[in-house]
């Protein structure tokens, strides 16, 4: 066991206040760069830590958590999504698996808009074309979008970041339908003078939808949740947008829908091999691709480090407040105040 300070193994340098605050508590090692770790770097470095501080684009797998050993309580993610981490493999260890809710919601809200704009209009076909030094003067036939207002806005998945695209739709005079997996929001979830609609399945939501915006985390069930038949059953002019996790839809699938005239447009944010882009889509001009940035603003980047760094202190130091996705670790000594964390 560890004689000095506890140490945090954080796998990239993220933005104050995280190191401050980390530095603060822990000794800290690892990755003070803007590199990804190989997974043969986290491996190495992690030996005798007491939280490991990482991204979503760290695999934090049953090897790494046992490479770590027996001071480790804390995996501190900085990102709501905990796809990247074997969340099982860390309960049985009693490691608390800690993300960064709340703080991201609006912005990627935001993002998620600025994709569904940005495909309905044209957006990036249109900058192109401008940079191109190919726009001759204005016409009544180029660039012709697909019109939001009056148009219905499909969510799956109604969680924080799905209520928060929904509570925009009123401004572009889109209605909300919705489908969640424990079924309809209680009334007092629902803005009040909104009528967000629930949809009886999947297909349902599909059939109706001008434009399908994903909000469910990734996990056995969502993986592939939209391939070949989903994309199908949607509008032939819908736009399908994934803000979510790449894998939620089948892109090869995608590919060949758009490819074959079906669909208005998709944008996608995440990617199913990121940051590998699946073949065929690059090709296409209706499909816009952002680089994983929906809670990249500066305001948000801050604080999700600062809620990170929060989570790693408070879980080695055995106090509540802790994001925990894990509640139900049990108490491993030497955090004996574990029963907090359970509030
Ligand atoms: C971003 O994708 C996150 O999960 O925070």
């Amino acid at each position: 066991m560890s004689r000095g300070r506890p140490r945090a193994f954080v796998t990239r340098l993220l933005p104050e206040p995280a190191p401050s605050l980390l530095g603060e508590v822990f000794e800290l090692c690892g990755n003070l760069g803007d590199r990804p770790l190989t997974s043969r770097e986290i491996l190495e470095g992690v030996p005798g830590a007491s939280a490991i501080v990482c991204t979503l684009a760290d695999r934090i797998d049953a090897a790494v958590l046992s490479a770590a050993g027996a001071e480790l309580r804390v995996v501190s993610n900085f990102a709501v999504g905990f796809d990247n981490i074997d969340v099982t493999a860390a309960t049985k260890r009693g490691v608390l698996v800690a993300t960064t809710p709340d703080v991201l919601t609006e912005a990627t809200a935001e993002l998620t808009w600025a994709l569904i704009l940005a495909a309905a209009r044209r957006v990036v076909e249109g900058d192109a074309l401008v940079r191109s030094g190919r726009f001759t003067g204005w016409s009544p036939s180029l660039l012709l979008g697909k019109e939001l207002t009056g148009g219905v806005l499909g969510i799956v998945g109604m969680g924080r970041i799905g209520r928060a695209v929904a509570r925009r739709a009123a401004g572009f005079g889109m209605r909300v339908l919705y489908t969640r997996r424990s079924g309809p929001l209680p009334a007092e979830a629902v803005p009040g003078g909104e009528q967000w609609g629930f949809a009886a399945n999947l297909h349902a939501l599909l059939a109706s939808a001008d434009v399908v915006s994903l909000h469910v985390p990734l996990g056995p069930e969502t993986r592939h949740l939209i391939s070949a038949p989903e994309l199908a059953a949607m509008k032939w002019d819908a736009i399908l947008v994934n803000a979510a996790r790449g894998p939620v839809v089948d892109e090869a699938a995608l590919a060949e829908t758009l490819r074959q005239g079906h669909l208005f447009a998709a944008a996608l944010d995440v990617y199913e091999n990121e940051p590998v882009i699946t073949p065929g889509l690059e090709g296409l001009t209706n499909v816009v691709l952002l680089p994983h940035v929906g809670s990249a603003t500066v305001a948000t980047r801050r604080k999700m480090a600062e809620s990170a760094a929060r989570n790693a202190i408070a879980a080695v130091r055995g106090l509540p407040g802790v994001n925990a996705v894990n509640l139900q670790v049990p108490c491993v000594p030497p955090c004996a105040r574990v029963d907090q964390w359970r509030v």
